[in-house]
């Protein structure tokens, strides 16, 4: 098939290569030159395992191509996927900003008919105001291509995203045109061979889906974290308790890790999207609004065990941190709990070392920019005279530590562990002083 991407972020980027990868004809559109001619040099904006390779791969057999050109990009396109940003708007809402104004282009320039997918997570209703943008630029240009705007949200997980997209658990497709949902058949056959894990409904139920999952997802880890707290204190090991409710199946092991806090590109601001969207219509989403409350009190969890630790003045201290990203296998540090922290320890007076594998340019260029911070390249020296280590994100290279070494780095041997990697009983038997999240 031919098909274009509007769009080469996170998702339109990983859609677009895993499509070639099945052997269709892919243009990516990007208004970004430079990442545009970045791409096509090989040069990659994000870290994502296994996506380089492929990228490079289909890039020089000729099945994926960038363009900042939309009229190139959409020339013989069957499909145009909708892949731009959806950032949170001032009041919490999604700002559909690029999403209309990719939809104008679109009128603008198609030369046929086609079938445009919603690939960005985008509000309930805003199939039907794509395909208004687009059939009114047709009016204009006195053309009736017939235009059928499908949503299909994407539910990748950054990190493991190639991953993800090439063996999906479930594919998504709001239609009610059942040309359009064939043809999507057909496209994500391949990546679903001999199961059948396309389930097609209305359009808006689709839209909704995307956002219940990861409001759901976002539920069970604040849920969690209420439960780390009232573990700490009555005594309780979060670990066991997790476990213990994890076994039975209609609850289930994943998502239910607490921690010091979720963040990332789509948690933040779909919970908060959704909370929107329901006031708008009159409701008061509850449970919503306590999943983001929470969530956000516990991003502080850290600060205030080093507050009763320490003290409010952590002048003369110098603390170390594990992790900046917002999760493992990831640069990216949107909403990141490693912000609050750092922005915190500062404020109370304190030094802070940092080290993450992936995430230490994001934080120069972006994030710590103004910041007093200083960085190390490996997860040792970045302890060297530190007061304490305080473990943020869980790398792979955290999780079986050199902990002597630890010992003769670090000044006391005082772990805040916001991930709960580490036993109890082997942290008590290392003589460390170890505070972890629920235990
Ligand atoms: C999420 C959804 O999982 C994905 O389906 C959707 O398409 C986009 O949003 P992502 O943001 O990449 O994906 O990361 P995810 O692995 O879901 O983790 C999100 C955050 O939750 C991270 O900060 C992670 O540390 C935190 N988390 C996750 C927990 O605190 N506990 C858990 O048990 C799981």
């Amino acid at each position: 098939m031919n098909i274009t991407i509007i769009g080469t972020g996170y998702v339109g980027l990983v859609t677009g290569t895993c499509f070639s990868e099945m052997g269709n004809e892919v243009y990516c559109v990007d208004v970004i030159e430079e990442k545009i001619e970045s791409l096509k040099q090989g040069i990659i904006p994000i870290y994502e395992p296994g996506l380089e390779e492929l990228i490079k791969h289909n890039y020089n057999n000729g099945n994926l191509h960038f363009t900042t050109d939309l009229f190139e990009g959409l020339s013989d396109s069957q499909l145009c996927f909708i892949a731009v940003g959806t950032p949170m708007g001032e009041d919490g809402s999604a700002d559909l900003r690029y999403v209309r104004q990719v939809a104008k282009q679109i009128g603008q320039t198609i030369t046929q008919d086609i079938i445009v997918v919603d690939k960005s997570t985008v509000p309930v209703g805003t199939a039907d105001e794509v395909e208004t943008i687009i059939n009114k630029e047709l009016d204009k240009r006195n053309k009736n291509y017939k235009v059928t705007v499908v949503s299909n949200p994407e539910f990748l997980k950054e990190g493991t995203a190639v991953n993800d997209f090439m063996h999906p658990e479930r594919v998504i497709v709001g239609t009610d045109d059942d040309s359009a949902a064939e043809i999507m058949k057909e496209l994500y056959d391949p990546f679903t061979k001999n199961h059948e894990r396309m389930i097609i409904m209305d359009v808006r139920s689709a839209e909704m889906t995307k956002y219940a999952s990861n409001s759901m997802l976002a539920n069970r880890i604040s849920f969690m974290n209420e439960m780390a707290n009232i573990c700490d204190k009555i005594g309780a090991n979060i670990d066991n308790v997790r476990r213990g409710m994890g076994s039975d199946s209609r609850i289930g092991h994943s998502f239910l890790y607490p921690g010091c806090g979720y963040g990332g590109s789509c948690f933040p601001k779909d919970v908060t999207a959704l909370i929107k969207t329901a006031q708008d219509n009159g409701l008061n989403p509850v449970l919503l609004k306590s999943v983001e409350e929470v969530n956000h009190n516990q991003k502080y969890y850290l600060i205030n065990k080093i507050i009763n630790i320490f003290g409010e003045d952590l002048s003369g201290l110098t603390f170390a941190l594990w992790g900046l990203a917002f999760k493992p296998e990831t640069d990216d540090m949107r909403e990141a709990s490693s912000i609050i922290i750092v922005e915190n320890l500062l404020k109370m007076g304190a030094k802070v070392n940092v080290y993450d594998p992936k995430a230490m340019d994001v934080a120069k260029e972006f994030y710590f920019k103004d910041l007093d911070v200083n960085y190390f390249s490996d997860k040792y020296s970045v302890l060297e005279d530190a007061d304490a280590l305080i473990l943020v994100t869980e790398w792979k290279e955290f999780r079986n530590p050199n902990f002597n070494k630890i010992k003769s780095l670090l000044k006391n041997n005082i772990i805040f562990d916001g991930r709960n990697q580490y036993k109890n009983s082997y942290m008590k038997k290392l003589d460390f002083e170890y505070h972890a999240v629920g235990k």
